[in-house]
């Protein structure tokens, strides 16, 4: 059998497809929901296919299934009885009298090749929900958008009103407690029908509830009068009322000439009307009258006007089958969300973080005017498309879709098994909303790298929002992971502190490249920092500290963990006392020289030609024109790792060519640094001599100072002249052409290029002079 020709065949011969159906309906029924087989299913995984298992199982047939994922809800199931393979392989099914598989098989699937060769029955998923359904008195509830909420919402006021229906939703509904349950004591079930690939023809309920009709799926359905005519048979073979949104004009057109037509919605000429409505951050409250009558009040805990609407339609719906307004209010008051429907990821005064399904334009800009209502400062959206083909169908109408967020990040598309289609990504989206107006758009086509790009962007009072119906939910919850310890953080740091996600480092080397910090911190105060060391200690947090990163270099993949940056504050006091400058670790090399000029203290002129801090300086006893910091200091004071302080006497200190191993692991707070009484026109001309130096000697470019140490037999810039390597690059980083032991950033270039270049530079000065350079420069953090 060939599924894809039946399938074009039932879409092309709808009446001929139906009469099969229609005939063999009865037949089907019994076997699902009166008989005992075995049954296996293909892609038991998906949403759809998981709720379809779940009812077998109940029913008491012996389920196997298979799919290459498993989840959560397969786990679930297999502990219910599911015999679960991870593989499609056709023995699995041998034993089966029934296979049923979802539209996300492809034609070639062994199990159904094998099925197909042996005559064994097989069914799509919808037509054996169908089958299922026709043992009860059914109710689909279909449309483009909210079908799922919907459907929870009728399943949940229904079992409320006492009328223990079967359901089947496509997904995880926690007030419900599964995504489909067969309860034999009640007589409706209540069935989300998916439009997506023409089975809601399948459907005869005796209850419709239609949402809204609008262009979707456009990779199975070649325009909206397709669309709309698999809805009107839907329509014809509803057996008793059609409960339809009256506002939306499509909808309202195609059940409007159904015998039992029921309007709800906010017009004028509602059956079941909603007026005055109030919008609150999490819900709403709407009052409703049938027709003349008023019934009264109902509030809803979940957000936005489209709920409202939602809600209407149950209210019409459940009203019919008798079940009491007070009753039905009940109920709604206590409905809550299925997963990734508005689902709060993490909530606090500071910041607001949201997950929602949302993936088509008309559900982005309902998503995005309910989170805007909220009233919270700014809002941030991260969006990933779903599918190649609705974002070229849709691409337009994207464009026009986030005008409610502030800053929009935007990935590439989630494929959900499409193949891609040449010149349609992420981008085509950002063009689009480009086009339509919109400046705060930013793309980000790596998925893992999105939450730091949204992360990047927090400020206090920002609401944060995840859209698509792929995988972006994850980022958001990285991101909301990642909240929780900086907003910890931010309580260490206080008010005048300050904590940033995933800053990006190349704003904070010289250099300026590196990847983000995953938590930036700036504490102003020593003891502060002592906290945030201890912090770190008992949750096992890796601690970097970083000052002027004017010695640097930070891989592509930035540094996991908390970089402190120990700034402002207590870090940058410079007091003199006599012959005696004691400096925080955030003071400039620089401002120490001209603070002892000021005092006409002699002996730190050498100082004005270090770019670095203090911190740095002592980290790595950093030194020019021939001296070096150790020379002037006469103590320190630090934090060891356990965040206490300590001050130790030069004496006490081990110190070494560039290399100062007390700092390895300990955290520099201060030196003080002795100068000798000199005369001003001495100091200023050691001042100018040093100047002189750097100004001629040295590049005014973005780099890290020398990079490598300088070896006992050459200065490492003479040899890099030597070996010819100036002005040799890799993409960005250069050798500088003024010194060879700098290497510049001409633009963009990254850390890899740079470091492409220090090891060619070590292999040519290895080979041609025996000479094994050593970098002076420190590297740190991951590659990308
Ligand atoms: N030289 C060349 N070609 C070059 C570069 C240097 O022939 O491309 C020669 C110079 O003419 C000189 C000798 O190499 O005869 C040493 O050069 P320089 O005087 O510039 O000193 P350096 O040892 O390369 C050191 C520090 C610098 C500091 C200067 C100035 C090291 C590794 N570097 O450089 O510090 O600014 O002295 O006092 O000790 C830094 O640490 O980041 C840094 C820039």
């Amino acid at each position: 059998m060939n599924l894809a020709s039946e399938a074009t065949a039932a879409y092309a011969d709808p009446a001929r497809e139906e009469s099969r159906r229609r005939d063999t309906l009865p037949d089907l029924s019994r076997f699902l929901t009166a008989e005992q087989h075995r049954i296996h299913l293909v892609g038991v995984a998906g949403s759809g296919m998981s709720g379809l298992a779940a009812l077998l199982i109940e029913l008491g047939h012996a389920v196997s299934g298979s799919d290459k994922a498993t989840t959560t809800e397969t786990d679930r199931l297999q502990r219910l009885g599911l015999r679960s393979y991870d593989q499609h392989r056709p023995e699995h099914a041998d034993a089966a009298e029934l296979v049923v598989f979802s539209s996300a098989i492809k034609e070639d699937n062994p199990i159904l090749l094998a099925a197909g060769g042996s005559g064994k029955r097989l069914l799509r998923r919808a037509e054996a929900v169908a089958a299922i359904m026709q043992a009860k008195r059914g109710i689909v509830i279909a449309g483009m958008h909210g079908k799922t909420t919907t459907s929870a919402m009728t399943a949940h006021v229904l079992r409320e009103g006492g009328l223990h229906p079967s359901h089947y939703v496509g997904a995880e509904i926690p007030i419900l407690g599964t995504n489909a349950h067969w309860d034999p004591r009640g007589e409706y079930f209540v069935a989300e029908g998916d439009e997506s690939d023409g089975t809601l023809r399948c459907f005869h309920p005796e209850y419709a509830l239609i949402l809204n009709i609008e262009e979707e799926h456009l990779d199975f359905y070649p325009d909206l009068a397709a669309i709309e005519k698999v809805f009107a048979q839907l329509i014809d073979q509803t057996s008793g009322s059609v409960l339809y949104n009256v506002d939306d004009p499509d909808t309202a057109r195609l059940c409007a000439k159904h015998k039992r037509a029921v309007s709800y919605g906010f017009s004028k000429q509602a059956d079941y009307r909603g007026f005055d409505v109030e919008l609150r951050h999490f819900g709403s409250s709407f009052s409703v009258c049938r027709r003349e009558e008023k019934l009264g009040q109902a509030t809803l805990n979940v957000p936005g006007e489209h709920n409202v609407h939602n809600a209407l339609g149950v209210i019409a719906l459940a009203t019919e089958l008798s079940i009491p307004f007070d009753k039905i209010t009940t109920s709604l008051r206590k409905f809550e969300h299925a997963r990734r429907r508005f689902e709060i990821k993490y909530a606090s005064d500071r910041f607001l973080l949201v997950d929602d399904y949302a993936h088509h334009p008309t559900e982005i800009r309902a998503t995005l005017s309910t989170a805007k209502s909220i009233g919270r400062r700014r809002l941030l959206a991260m969006f990933q498309p779903h599918r190649f083909s609705r974002t070229k169908a849709l691409s337009r109408k994207f464009g026009s879709a986030f005008d409610d967020a502030d800053r929009v990040v935007i990935t590439d598309v989630y494929a959900a098994s499409e193949a891609p289609i040449p010149g349609i990504s992420g981008r085509t989206i950002l063009d689009e909303i480009m086009r339509h107006g919109h400046r705060g758009m930013s793309y980000q086509h790596r998925l893992e790298w999105v939450h730091r790009d949204v992360g990047n962007l927090l400020e206090s009072g920002d609401l944060v929002v995840s859209l698509g119906a792929g995988n972006i939910h994850e980022a958001l919850e990285i991101l909301a992971a990642d909240l929780v310890i900086a907003e910890k953080l931010k309580a260490i740091v206080g008010e005048e502190g300050e904590i940033r996600l995933y800053e990006p480092l190349s704003k904070h080397t010289t250099l300026r490249v590196g990847g983000p910090a995953q938590f930036w911190v700036e504490p102003r105060s020593e003891c502060a920092f002592a906290e945030v060391i201890r912090f770190c200690r008992d949750e096992h947090l890796p601690l970097f500290a970083v000052g002027r990163g004017s010695n640097l270099l930070v891989r592509d993949g930035g540094i996991r963990g908390v970089v402190v940056h120990p700034w402002g504050g207590d870090f940058e006091k410079i007091e003199v006392h006599g012959c005696e400058i004691t400096a925080g670790a955030a003071v400039k090399l620089r401002q120490v020289a001209y603070a002892a000029r000021a005092a006409n203290l002699g002996g730190l002129e050498w100082m004005e030609g270090i770019p670095g801090a203090v911190g740095g300086a002592l980290r790595m006893n950093a030194g020019a024109m021939g001296a070096q910091t150790f020379e002037n200091v006469t103590r320190i004071r630090y934090l060891d790792a356990e965040g206490n302080s300590h001050v130790k006497n030069r004496d006490e200190l081990e110190v070494f060519y560039r290399r100062f191993p007390l700092l390895e692991k300990n955290f520099a707070i201060a030196a003080t640094f002795r100068g000798q009484p000199a005369e001003r026109a001495e100091i200023d001309s050691r001042l100018r001599k040093s100047q002189e130096k750097r100004r001629t000697t040295q590049p005014v470019a973005k780099s890290a100072g020398c990079i490598f140490k300088n070896p006992a037999s050459i200065p490492a810039g003479k040899l890099v002249d030597e070996l010819g390597l100036k002005n040799s690059r890799v993409g960005n980083a250069r050798v500088s052409e003024v010194h060879g032991n700098f290497i510049v950033n001409d633009g963009d270039a990254t850390a890899a290029e740079i470091l492409q270049l220090i090891d060619n530079i070590k292999s040519v000065a290895r080979k041609k002079r025996g000479i094994e350079l050593e970098t002076e420069v420190e590297i740190v953090g991951e590659p990308e």
